[in-house]
């Protein structure tokens, strides 16, 4: 498939952004951190932004920038976990670029994330949180164009899998 942008999708912990960084600087494209260019856009930290003000309106600007960064070309794009949940954002990745959702069993997720503290959704008991948050989200990511199950691979291997199925 000849893409304008690659999405990454997936939950949290799936390793978008490790694998993003590097397919980009295979292909030679920009990479964008979603999360990342909203919080340098409002100078401020995600925790921030959800405790001052609420998800609700972290959403809001999460599919602003998401729509923003996706009027561009070549860029390799790690989303945040729950951009997906939105059927906007959906449509707009779609329409914009091949999107590959990153899966991994809740044991490797909650490895992965037990020692972050910007993720706000994943306070208090962190395996409870992902075990109810990936229960939710269960289909949530099965409308991206592929899926790939990293649990069992390395960086390098996914970033293969997803060059695979690109023409650049
Ligand atoms: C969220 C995931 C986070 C971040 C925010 C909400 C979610 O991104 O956007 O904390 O709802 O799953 P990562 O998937 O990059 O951690």
């Amino acid at each position: 498939m000849t893409a304008r942008n690659i999405v990454l999708v997936g939950f949290m912990g799936t390793g978008k952004s490790t694998v993003g960084s590097l397919l980009a600087e295979r292909l030679d494209w920009k990479f964008r951190d979603s999360d990342a260019v909203l919080e340098e856009e409002q100078q401020s930290r995600i925790a921030d932004l959800f405790q001052q003000h609420g998800e609700a309106y972290f959403r809001t600007l999460e599919s602003k920038t998401l729509a923003h960064i996706l009027e561009g070309e070549r860029q390799v794009v790690a989303t945040g976990g729950g951009a997906v949940l939105a059927e906007s954002n959906r449509t707009c990745m779609l329409q914009n670029g091949l999107v590959v959702a990153l899966t991994a069993s809740a044991e490797t997720i909650i490895a992965r994330v037990s020692s972050d503290t910007n993720r706000p959704l994943l306070q208090g008991n962190v395996e409870e949180r992902v075990n109810t948050l990936l229960e939710q989200r269960k289909s949530s990511y099965d409308f991206a164009h592929t899926v790939i199950d990293t649990t069992e691979l390395s960086t390098n291997e996914i970033v293969e899998l997803i060059l695979a199925q690109v023409v650049k």
